[in-house]
């Protein structure tokens, strides 16, 4: 009984969807049953890359910050850009539907939004070869004294910068707030974090440009692979001195 509603569900929907594409030749109904205007057949994946500007990516994703926080605010320094230099897909895609990734997903302190951010741009723009990318983004991020990146025009100010040793929303700004003696809902905080989108932005458009050039060499390894689990590579910080070696 349910597998026949499924059945003609699925009818009607193949019917519906005829129509449409019957109705208007501007509009047309691709394999997942998705309609996108003004297009006749789906884009090919992945959708493709123009050399960006770094400094202009920094300054959209550091102005994006104020209201859309650091997920987005990556995706819009990377995203914007090409939203007018190439147009379509990428001029369709609401890129607020990328703000959840703010505060390490809604608040959960896990992968720091920036990254998650740089994530979301590098698979819609090199696939597979974007994987790459970010894993060096996040060696960066984790690596560096962040954040580098200084507005023309700061909407705010703060006195030190962190290495976070790790890729966690969590233990990044609780690192830093310790540090700098703030809470988080301090004006200080913001400003760093809205820098450290601008400096996760540039630096994963600095790799792409390479990338475009034929001059990427993915650097960092898997941590999978070298470590038996998935991982970061701060151990000690959770397990002290004993930390336990994997199953093989
Ligand atoms: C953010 C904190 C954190 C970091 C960083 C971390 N671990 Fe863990 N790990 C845990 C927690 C929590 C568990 C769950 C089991 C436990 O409490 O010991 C776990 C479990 C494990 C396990 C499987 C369970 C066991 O006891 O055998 C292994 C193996 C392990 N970690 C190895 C590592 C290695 C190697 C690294 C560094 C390359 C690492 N971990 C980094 C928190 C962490």
């Amino acid at each position: 009984m349910k597998d026949e509603k499924r059945e003609i569900s699925r009818r009607d929907l193949l019917v519906g969807a005829g129509k449409v594409a019957a109705g208007a030749a501007i509009v047309s109904v691709g394999a997942s049953g998705l309609i996108r205007p003004g297009k006749t057949e789906a884009a090919q994946f992945p959708w493709g890359y123009k050399k960006l500007d770094l400094q202009e990516v920094g300054d959209i994703a550091y102005n994006a910050w104020y209201g859309k926080f650091c997920c987005q605010a990556v995706v819009e320094g990377l995203l914007k850009p090409l939203q007018k230099s190439i147009g379509d897909p990428y001029a369709s895609l609401p890129l607020d539907a990328f703000k959840w990734g703010h505060g390490g997903a809604v608040g959960w302190g896990t992968l720091c939004g920036t990254m998650t951010g740089a994530g979301i741009a590098t698979g819609f723009i090199a696939g597979p070869e974007g994987e790459k990318i970010l894993n060096d983004v996040i060696a960066y991020y984790a690596s560096t004294e962040l954040p580098i990146y200084k507005p023309a025009n700061p909407k705010g100010s703060f006195k030190n910068v962190n290495r976070s040793d790790s890729p966690l929303c969590h233990i990044s700004v609780g690192k830093w707030m310790e540090k700098e003696g703030v809470k988080f809902f301090s004006p200080q905080r913001k400003e760093r974090c809205a820098r450290i989108s601008a400096d996760v932005a540039m630096y994963t458009a600095k790799l792409l440009n390479d990338w475009a050039d034929g001059k990427y060499k993915p650097a960092h390894g898997s941590n999978l692979k070298d470590n038996g689990i998935t991982t970061q590579e701060n151990c000690m910080e959770c397990h002290g001195d004993n930390v336990p070696t994997p199953i093989t």
